[in-house]
C-alpha cells in the first residue's frame, strides 16, 4: 500500500483545483483505450468549469508526498437530466426518475500507472461517496480489453451493468453501471 493522502474538495473549491490534477488527467487518458490529444484535454477542460458547477459536486485528489497521482470526481444528477437518455435499450420510469438527490454520478477515475493496484482507486471511490445520502451510484466505462482494471474495479466493488450507452453521435459505446447503495 502506498503513503498517500487524499484531501475532497466540494463545490466552487474543487472547480478551483483542475490545475492540481490536469497533468495527471492528460497523462493517464494518452494511453489506449482511451488515446487523447491535445483538443481532448480541452473539452476536458471546458466540460469540467461547467460540471463543477453541479449541485453535489466532489473532487478527491490523492497524493504522495505533493506529488498528484490519482483523482476522482462527480455530482448528483439534476431533477431534468438527460443522463439516462443515452442508454440505447430505454429503461421503465421509474428506474430513470430523478429528483437531484437520487443518484451521484462519477465521472472520472484514474490513477497513474506506477501507483497502480496499490488500492489508491478504492481510496478515492470510498472518498468520493463517503457521506452520500443518495439511493445509487452510476458510471459509464468503455467496454474494450484496454480498460479490463476499471471494469475489475467496478465489479468488485458491486456495480452492475444496466445498458449500453451513446451519448453522442461520435462517441464510443459505453457500458453503463449501476450501484445500489441501500
Ligand atoms: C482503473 C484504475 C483507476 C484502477 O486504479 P488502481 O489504483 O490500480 O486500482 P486499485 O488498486 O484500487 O484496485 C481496485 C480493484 O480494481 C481491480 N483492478 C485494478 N487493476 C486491475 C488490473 N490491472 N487487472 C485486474 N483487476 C484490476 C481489482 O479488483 C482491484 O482490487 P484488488 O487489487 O483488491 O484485486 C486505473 O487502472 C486507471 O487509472 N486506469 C486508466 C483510467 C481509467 O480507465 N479510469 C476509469 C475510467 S471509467
Amino acid at each position: 500500500m502506498a503513503e498517500v493522502t487524499y484531501e475532497r474538495y466540494e463545490g466552487a473549491a474543487a472547480g478551483g483545483r483542475l490545475d492540481a490534477f490536469l497533468a495527471t488527467y492528460e497523462e493517464v487518458y494518452v494511453e489506449p483505450p482511451y488515446c487523447e490529444g491535445p483538443r481532448d484535454v480541452a473539452e476536458f477542460i471546458e466540460r469540467y468549469q461547467v460540471q463543477a458547477q453541479r449541485p453535489g459536486f466532489r473532487l478527491v485528489l490523492a497524493r504522495d508526498g505533493v506529488e498528484v497521482v490519482g483523482f476522482t470526481f462527480g455530482y448528483r444528477l439534476p431533477a431534468d437530466t438527460r443522463w439516462w437518455n443515452n442508454l440505447l435499450e430505454p429503461m421503465p420510469e421509474d428506474f430513470t426518475e430523478e429528483s437531484g438527490e437520487r443518484t451521484f454520478v462519477v465521472i472520472e477515475l484514474a490513477v497513474r500507472k506506477p501507483w497502480r493496484r496499490q488500492g489508491i482507486a478504492a481510496g478515492l471511490h470510498a472518498r468520493l461517496l463517503d457521506g452520500l445520502s443518495v439511493e445509487r451510484v452510476t458510471l459509464t466505462m468503455r467496454p474494450e480489453p484496454e480498460a479490463a482494471p476499471a471494469q475489475s474495479a467496478y465489479v468488485a466493488w458491486g456495480y452492475r451493468k444496466v445498458g449500453q450507452s451513446h451519448p453522442w453521435d461520435e462517441a464510443p459505446f459505453y457500458d453503463a453501471m449501476v450501484l445500489e447503495l441501500r
